[in-house]
């Protein structure tokens, strides 16, 4: 697995939930500017590896969106991405090597990986450009972003993810690549971790199992002032459990053809599902529409048990 990350404190979550799965090798993490700059997320994504007491190596990808000028969630992470708790220094830097030269390496390297990108895409869309091939070397890319024709979480239109690089998703869901899309609607309602659920996950009383909680602090409350849920969503973990245990996670998907929007004020970094098919054009996507919530929430338990 290679994992492309704006590492703040849902992507911390889906970090941990990969680094501590016994299936999974994690051969790549690269960062990438979205939730804070890119210095900070580098830095959340270097020390969440520490946590999980792993050596993967970590890859500084794009400080900034492709065309457009964007503003950072540091409104809903915390400014440093992790809830503003003070953690310490990550023991280790990032690589020499920059995040898209990695990308394309990994995946030459490590040909039918699943690429999970947990944060703006603008680190695979410049890996695309330079290496058009690497959409038939992927075995899976597990997207979180976007939303199928529902409600967005930045703009009425969009989610973050892809209305922080919109080009970029453009791109990205126009390439080729095997895309499974997991849009901000999956990560809503049942999705989100109750105050019981919440308690229970303190009560497992392991280093991780409070990182978790206490890194999304700042969320949880931003998700309450949002749109009002008393639930803690974790979109980038949703979407890492798709990718993790698709089979077990995913309830239903349906394949469609999907365009992203980069030009409209009104509604840049729109996903627009053809859920209907009508506009004859082949499906691009395949896009996930149910999860079983009470599996995808016990591999958040099992990754808090380290
Ligand atoms: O819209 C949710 C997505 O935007 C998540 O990936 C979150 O980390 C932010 O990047
Ligand atoms: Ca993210």
């Amino acid at each position: 697995m290679i994992i492309d990350t704006d590492t703040a404190s849902d992507d911390a979550v889906a970090l941990a939930m990969a680094l501590n799965h016994p299936g999974v090798d994690v051969v790549a993490i690269t960062t990438v500017v979205g939730n804070c700059s890119l210095e900070d997320t580098t830095r959340n994504a270097l020390y969440t590896a520490d946590l999980c007491g792993s050596g993967v190596p970590v890859y500084a990808g794009a400080d900034r969106p492709l065309l457009v000028k964007a503003g950072l969630a540091t409104y809903f992470h915390g400014m440093d991405g992790l809830g503003d708790h003070g953690y310490p220094v990550p023991s280790r830097s990032a690589e020499d090597t920059d995040g898209v030269s990695a990308l394309i390496t990994h995946i030459r390297n490590s040909p039918g990986s699943t690429l999970v990108t947990l944060g703006p895409l603008t680190n695979v869309a410049l890996a695309l450009a330079q290496a058009p091939e690497l959409v038939d070397l992927v075995g899976r890319c597990v997207v979180m972003g976007g939303t199928a024709n529902t409600v967005g979480n930045v703009t009425p239109a969009a989610e973050f993810n892809l209305w922080f690089d919109p080009h970029a998703a453009r791109l990205v869901f126009a390439s080729g690549l095997p895309i499974e899309m997991v849009g901000w609607e999956i990560c809503r309602g049942e999705a989100g971790l109750d105050a019981t659920e919440r308690a229970a996950l303190r009560a497992l009383d392991t280093p991780l199992a409070h990182f978790f909680l206490d890194c999304n602090s700042t969320a949880l409350e931003a998700s309450r002032k949002q749109s009002g849920t008393v639930r803690l969503q974790l979109p980038d973990p949703t979407a890492m459990a798709a990718a993790i245990d698709k089979d077990g996670v995913v309830t239903h998907s349906s394949s469609h053809y999907v365009e992203v929007e980069a030009e409209s004020p009104l509604t840049r970094g729109m996903s627009v599902v053809d859920s209907l098919d009508v506009t004859g054009n082949p499906a691009n996507v395949e896009v996930v529409n149910a999860i079983d919530t009470a599996r995808f929430k016990e591999m958040i338990f099992d990754a808090a048990r380290g």
